[in-house]
């Protein structure tokens, strides 16, 4: 069991946040802002499918898992209220969130289903955000010239999705949760996911006029592609989900760990809620 702890972040996201706050790249900040579109309805999901999960187990298990439970539940709790407040700020700013419409539909083709699916879908996701967290972590010169109090948003959420990556594959495992619906998950996952994030991302770029601009073109394959992009980096550890061996624990850097000690004076630990 992994002991979660919920954190207050010290930023105030009233003041307005400048247009391309991503150190003035259009692309970067397009990107982070279509990823921040996602998090209230996804990070809502999630939190739903562990509960619905949670009160299908016996008694004694339900007991043991309440602590982690409650932690990552209140962990996400935290995220969305904040990239809420983050996400006010581009509506104001004129961007479109197609987003979230697109997978409140989706979502409800899961109702009345088995929780498990859902857990699945969640433990799919939560893949895809702890190999971001992990290639963000590691990279955090992609943020250097970030607007200060955005930064700290993203490694915050960055290091905590790293802490709490192995919570639902593990619930779902607990469960009883098959081997082909978790692998059929992620394949269907990673289709919408990707689809949905190039989607986006695309027309916040398009909205602020930068998307047939050769700098955004030359910022998008310099962060996503290569050995040090995020597709290019994750390509093995997106593949390993597909193996019956595979746990989220074994792609480990510390650098979470590291990030939370170094940026103690950044949030207060309110403990699980
Ligand atoms: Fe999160
Ligand atoms: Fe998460």
């Amino acid at each position: 069991m992994t002991d979660l702890v919920v954190r207050r972040l010290l930023i105030d996201l009233q003041p307005p946040i400048p247009r391309t706050w991503c150190g003035g790249d259009a692309f970067a900040t397009a990107f982070f802002n279509a990823l921040s579109m996602s998090f209230p309805f996804g990070e809502q999901f999630f939190i739903d499918a562990l509960r619905s999960v949670l009160v299908t187990l016996p008694p004694d298990a339900q007991t043991r898992w309440q602590p982690e439970v409650k932690g990552f539940i209140g962990q996400e709790a935290t995220h969305r209220r904040i990239h809420s407040l983050f996400n006010a700020h581009l509506e104001r700013q004129g961007l479109v969130d197609g987003w979230t419409p697109r997978a409140a539909k989706r979502a409800t083709r899961l109702e009345g289903l088995d929780p498990r699916h859902a857990l699945a879908v969640t433990a799919a996701n939560e893949h895809f955000t702890a190999m971001f967290a992990d290639w963000l972590l590691a990279r955090p010169e992609v943020l250097d010239n970030a607007e200060p109090r955005l930064k700290t948003m993203w490694l915050w959420h960055a290091a905590e999705e790293s802490e709490h990556k192995t919570t639902a594959f593990d619930l779902y495992r607990a469960a009883g949760g098959s081997e082909k619906a978790r692998k059929r998950w992620f394949a269907v996952t990673t289709s919408m996911f990707l689809r949905d994030l190039l989607r986006q991302t695309a027309a916040n770029l398009n909205k602020e006029k930068q998307l047939w601009k050769r700098s955004t073109w030359a910022s998008a394959a310099r962060l996503l592609l290569g050995r040090k992009g995020l597709f290019g980096a994750n390509l093995k550890a997106w593949r390993r989900y597909f193996s019956s061996d595979f746990h989220p624990s074994e792609h480990e850097s510390g650098l979470a760990d590291a990030w939370l000690r170094d940026n103690r004076d950044t949030y207060v630990p309110v403990g699980a809620r």
